[in-house]
């Protein structure tokens, strides 16, 4: 097989993954077709506007709008491009498993429209096997050229442009030598560790990296209520553990557990990966459970004992998407928060994130008949007349604010941060009543 190496990229899906791929491949010098068949997307793709929010993508963007185009013909772009990475969404199916039918249908429609050599890569995070399966997908098509790789993403939300261009890894699985060389090519100017494995290596070095994070998170949600009952502060508790380069001092996120697209995703999909191959996966099953209970029934508990009466006060949440700089509402801890104050007959709800938009007031317009949720972006604004502030999401704004003036617009004094962000000592003497997740 002889691929070219002028190479045409082509990307399927321009959601968080397919944009930052396909703009960032564009900013490395390759031209580059982004398809996605969400039509409204393209239109703004086209108009110069980005469809999601990620720090300083819309400026790579328009530094290479020369080199980047946007359809919804997926046959034109199967035409130029020599490397297809497939980047559409494997959401959960309601049982839990992973839901691979987006992939599939793009990989076949792919297959009718090949018509000279191509590499088809899984960017999309899929579970061990399914990149070798799309051969068969593609072969039911006579006479079609082409090879299969699994290229995994490991991206953040929020530092995705960091991580795509300066990554920990770039893993490389194929049975292929020819797209072996190509991909070590197009990622000849990255200096980073690059792994040429298996292709099922590749798909498992995804998900078991994913589920040890949200391991790592949900043990320390578990030490956190143990310092809560015990009297223990648990940040502490981490600078004594970390000292110990086997423990290692990244990615301690205390607080109320993990939410967004990936994680709790992930670590389900390899809980039903393992069951599937009856290998009885205690720990990934403990580790969701934790995080459900870490960020439900844990923190509403610390919220009602805190508060007492929840009815008919007037409470501020800071943080309504799953972390700070995205505009991403998937399983962000803020959406079960809200919907619990509305239960317990909070008269105001008043939500304040820097990055709120009107789908995300069209989610909670069924709890919002009565105009008692309202949406903000100046955390000042959004704290007048409240007797508490909840916080469950990092943004810097929130922790940045000067606590004195907050403190004069609210009604009463009471701070539950589910995140951790603020100083407890310094809240507390400031006459907050302050309670974190684990903290002193
Ligand atoms: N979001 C992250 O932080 C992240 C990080 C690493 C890996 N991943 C993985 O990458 C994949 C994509 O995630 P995402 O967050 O970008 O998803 P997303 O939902 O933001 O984007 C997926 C896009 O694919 C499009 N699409 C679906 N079927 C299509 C088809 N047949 N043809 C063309 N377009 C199609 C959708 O319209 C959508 O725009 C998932 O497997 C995810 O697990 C995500």
């Amino acid at each position: 097989m002889k691929i070219p190496k002028n190479l045409n990229i082509g990307v399927i899906g321009t959601g968080y993954v397919g944009l930052v791929t396909g703009i960032c491949l564009a900013d490395k010098g390759f031209n580059v077709i982004c398809v996605d068949n969400n039509k409204e997307k393209i239109d703004k793709l086209k108009n110069g506007e980005l469809p999601i929010y990620e720090p300083g993508l819309n400026e790579l963007l328009h530094k290479n709008s020369n080199r980047i185009t946007f359809t919804t013909d997926l046959l034109e772009a199967v035409e130029k491009s020599n490397i297809i990475f497939l980047a559409v969404g494997t959401p959960s199916k309601e049982s839990g498993e992973v839901d691979l039918s987006y992939l599939y249908q793009a990989v076949d429609d792919i297959g009718k429209y090949i018509n000279h050599p191509t590499i088809i890569v899984t960017r999309s995070t899929v579970p061990p096997g399914t990149t070798r399966k799309l051969k068969d997908i593609i072969n039911k098509y006579p006479n079609k050229k082409f090879e299969v790789v699994s290229n995994p993403e490991f991206l953040s939300q929020n530092s995705a442009i960091k991580d795509f261009m300066n990554p920990y890894r770039i893993v490389v699985g194929t049975d292929s030598e020819a797209a072996k060389e190509i991909m070590d090519f197009l990622y000849k100017d990255f200096d980073c560790p690059k792994i040429f494995t298996g292709l099922e290596n590749a798909e498992m070095i995804k998900y078991a990296s994913n589920a040890f994070l949200a391991t790592k998170i949900s043990y320390i949600s578990e030490i956190s209520k143990i310092c809560d009952k015990i009297g223990a502060d648990v940040f502490e508790v981490v600078k004594g553990m970390t000292l110990d380069p086997r423990i290692g001092d990244k990615y301690w996120r205390i607080g109320i557990g993990f939410g967004g697209s990936c994680l709790p995703k992930d670590t389900l999909g390899l809980y039903h990966i393992a069951e599937a191959n009856d290998c009885h996966p205690y720990l990934l099953k403990a580790v969701t459970d934790v995080n459900n209970y870490q960020r439900t029934t844990y923190f509403f508990q610390k919220i009602k004992s805190k508060l007492g009466e929840i009815k008919g006060k007037n409470v501020t949440v800071w943080g309504l998407t799953f972390k700070q700089e995205t505009d991403d509402l998937r399983e962000s801890q803020a959406v079960e928060l809200i919907k619990f104050l509305k239960k317990e007959g909070v008269e105001t709800i008043k939500i304040c994130d820097p990055l709120i938009k009107d789908f995300m007031k069209d989610y909670f317009s069924e709890y919002n008949d009565d105009g008692s949720i309202e949406f903000y972006i100046d955390p000042y604004e959004s704290v007048k007349g409240s007797d508490a502030i909840i916080i469950s999401n990092r943004w810097s704004g929130f922790s940045k604010t000067d606590k004195k003036r907050i403190k004069e617009l609210m009604r009463d004094y009471y701070v539950i941060d589910g995140k951790n962000i603020l100083d407890p000592k310094e809240m507390k003497e400031l006459g907050f009543y302050y309670e974190g997740i684990g903290r002193r």
